[in-house]
């Protein structure tokens, strides 16, 4: 069940997406050697109850923690933890933030210090085909046309698509209708209507596409141990182009005040 949203909930959307938005730029501006993943989502954590939101994923199916953490191989679901981010490491930190009833979800990738022009361009060209993602998410085409933007730019760079993490619509819920896979054909699936909310997020391997998920439950990683890179923007399908409702500027304006790379 696809829902589409009112005039009066997307005006709730737009809030939760800035405030997801400004959550990450906090934990941007604290981003560097030797900061703990656990310090980070405690800064995300108090950040938005101190602005009135409610962390989503925290406790959401169990999950244990603010943000999703995502070092290195890790490629989604990681916990935050005791581990020090050292120079070299990328960073993904995923959040969900639940505003008035509504949520907001994005991602980033960080490179924490110098970081292997490698692995740079990983992030990238993930980076990058997020947008060609969302450039394909014109109101009128298909899921399998935004499915077939990131998987098609991704190869051609010679980078592998996660096949068993998608992104999804989001509203009331965090995970609604329709999935949104990042690999398949034009043309097939749900068609993209005015007032539909849903989320872009590329999870982009260097090596192959194949992830382990640990005993847990949670934690997804490369099964190859190369490194995994991750972006999402939560974004209203109109007429024409989309709305994106979050925005990565909070995070590039603390970045350039810290002297941390903007990807
Ligand atoms: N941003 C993640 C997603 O898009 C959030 C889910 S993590 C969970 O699905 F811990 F809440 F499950
Ligand atoms: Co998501």
């Amino acid at each position: 069940m696809i829902y589409l949203k009112t005039e009066e909930e997307i005006v709730k959307m737009r809030a939760a997406c800035d405030l997801v938005s400004r959550t990450l730029g906090e934990v941007a501006s604290r981003i560097r050697p030797g900061v703990t993943t656990r310090e980070l989502d405690n800064v995300a954590r108090e950040f938005i109850l101190d602005n009135g939101g409610h962390p989503a994923c925290l406790g959401y199916h169990g999950f244990p923690g603010t943000l999703c953490i995502e070092v290195n191989e890790t490629v989604v679901h990681g916990f935050p933890s005791g581990y020090t981010l050292r120079e070299g490491d990328i960073v993904g930190t995923d959040c969900v933030v639940e505003l008035d009833g509504y949520h907001g979800d994005s991602c980033y990738t960080f490179a924490v210090g110098e970081v292997d022009e490698k692995v740079l361009r990983l992030l990238e060209i993930t980076k990058e085909s997020l947008y060609k993602g969302i450039s394909a998410a014109k109101g009128g085409h298909r899921i399998g046309d935004i499915a077939n933007a990131v998987q098609t730019f991704c190869e051609h760079h010679g980078y592998s698509v996660v096949r068993e993490m998608c992104g999804h619509g989001i509203g009331k819920s965090m995970h609604e209708d329709p999935e949104v896979p990042n690999y398949g054909r034009r043309g097939i699936g749900p068609v993209l209507r005015p007032g539909m909310l849903i989320c872009i997020e590329p999870m982009i391997n260097m090596g192959s596409k194949n992830i382990v998920i640990e005993r847990d439950g949670w934690q997804c990683r490369t099964r190859d141990r190369k490194p995994s890179a991750h972006f999402e923007h939560t974004l209203l399908i109109t007429p024409d182009e989309p709305e994106i409702l979050t925005t990565f500027r909070y995070i590039e304006d603390a970045l350039r005040a810290n002297g941390g790379r903007i990807i």
